[in-house]
């Protein structure tokens, strides 16, 4: 390890340290907070189901894909596209793809960073036994007065930046690798636990109804946009995240079977967080469309009414502040290495002024939810905004790329080779997905969305 540490770009020690981070990066905010909110919105079953399909149509190819441009190139995203480019003797204009991502990246770090100091924040809620006994209501209300108060979002909101720039300053072994290692398996029984808490209301079978009975008549083309775009959001895919990790991966690993795992990990998570919160949404007569509020205006209450659930309310909030975080350092991450291995700034001065950006941005963000309530543009706040113009539009278009690159532009061999599948049909499964599936698929989801189709 200290030969190749030695040159700027890290490397992880191992496939499983891969495997983790790559994992961490996907799990976070996405499967907890996000997807149970927006399949709250877009009316459950058909949603999920729209949501599965893309993971695995879209999401699965396109990771294979990003990761493997990342590991041929070793290098940032930016440098992977130049290098890359080069290499299969495209258009210069393909370079805008790395610096779409790097941008893409922190403008979701600007909210990102935001929703995790609610996360934080319920921390020290839980700590001070604030969901005690507490009411449908109750949890409500406390909730309404949090997000009312900049002051205090500012405080978590710059509490998890500085973290995050903590964690990212000290390198890829030794800051990612350490954070990611005890944390999946930890939140992974949480969630088991939360799920067995739904059981014991009266709407457990409600609650999975909602999620899983497809009514297609509540499916809109602007939810298929939304799901396919949280297909890319919750696998941290389109914006050079897992080309970036991908980098990092020694050459010689499978990338497909990792893919498999990881993807698979991270829709498990999902599920479970749904599975664990709309019961407690109906036995509470909450509403599902309750918006980003949701996770934070149920589970309180089950933790105020279960046994332990003191303890519990800490831990899991805890481990979603974690969780966020390891998803956090892989959005800074792209921008970071490239002003370090491009720019030859320190790394200390490169998380500096790409956090400086993204915690600036995020005060939009805060405002949004209080004082600039009324701010709004094509209808829809400037946290809304910039959910939308980065989970819905930037990574399906970022992702769309990467897959016309690696189907199309690099030459076959060299992908080929880099993937180093263990027969020749896998790898033409995943050319036809990622040259034809995926590509067409999120270019008639946009068609769809302005109205042509
Ligand atoms: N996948 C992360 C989540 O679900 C968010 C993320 C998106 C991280 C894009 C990196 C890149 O919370």
């Amino acid at each position: 390890m200290t030969e190749i540490t030695k040159s700027a770009h890290g490397a992880w020690s191992s496939r499983f340290t891969f495997i983790l981070a790559a994992t961490g990066s996907a799990v976070g905010l996405g499967n907890i907070w996000k997807f149970p909110y927006i399949t709250g919105e877009n009316g459950g079953g058909a949603f999920v189901l729209v949501y599965l399909a893309c993971v695995l149509l879209i999401g699965i190819p396109i990771m294979i894909a990003e990761t493997m441009l990342g590991r041929r190139s070793q290098r940032n995203p930016i440098e992977t596209m130049e290098l890359l480019t080069e290499e299969a003797g495209a258009d210069k204009n393909w370079h805008y793809l790395g610096w779409m991502g790097v941008i893409a990246g922190l403008l979701i770090l600007s909210y990102y960073s935001v929703i995790a100091g609610w996360a934080t924040a319920y921390i020290a809620k839980a700590f001070v036994g604030s969901f005690f006994d507490a009411d449908g209501t109750a949890i409500k209300t406390l909730f309404d007065d949090f997000v009312a108060s900049p002051v205090q979002m500012i405080f978590w909101h710059s509490l998890f930046m500085a973290a995050t720039l903590l964690i990212v300053v000290r390198g890829v072994n030794k800051g990612l690798e350490k954070a990611v290692q005890w944390l999946m398996p930890a939140l992974f029984v949480l969630m088991l636990l939360l799920v067995g808490y739904a059981m014991t209301t009266d709407s457990y079978f409600q609650g999975l109804h909602f999620l899983f009975a497809p009514d297609f008549s509540k499916l809109t083309s602007s939810s298929v946009l939304t799901a396919m775009g949280h297909a890319f959001f919750t696998l941290s895919l389109g914006m050079g995240a897992i080309m970036v990790y991908g980098s990092y991966l020694p050459k010689g690993v499978s990338i497909a079977q990792t893919a498999f795992i990881i993807a698979g990990a991270d829709t498990l998570v999902a599920l479970l967080a749904g599975i664990a919160i709309f019961p407690i949404v109906f036995a509470n007569n909450l509403h599902p469309d309750t918006g980003p509020g949701l996770i934070f205006q149920t589970l309180p209450i089950a933790f105020g009414n279960m046994t332990g659930g003191w303890i519990f309310g800490i831990l899991f909030f805890v481990m979603l502040s974690i969780a966020a975080l390891t998803s956090s350092i892989s959005l800074i991450e792209p921008a970071v290495a490239w002003l370090v291995e491009n720019k030859n700034v320190s790394r200390e001065k490169a998380c500096i002024w790409s956090g400086l950006a993204a915690w600036l941005l995020g005060l939009a963000s805060i405002f949004s939810f209080n004082i600039w309530s009324n701010v709004k543009f094509f209808d829809r706040t400037l946290f809304q905004l910039l959910d939308y113009l980065t989970a819905n539009l930037m990574l399906p278009i970022g992702g769309f790329c990467i897959a016309v690159f690696a189907g199309w532009i690099m030459k076959q061999q060299h992908s080929e080779q880099e993937l180093n599948m263990p027969n020749a049909q896998s790898y033409q499964v995943w050319v036809v997905l990622t040259r034809y599936v995926a590509p067409l698929a999120v270019f008639f989801v946009f068609l769809h969305v302005v109205g042509v189709l």
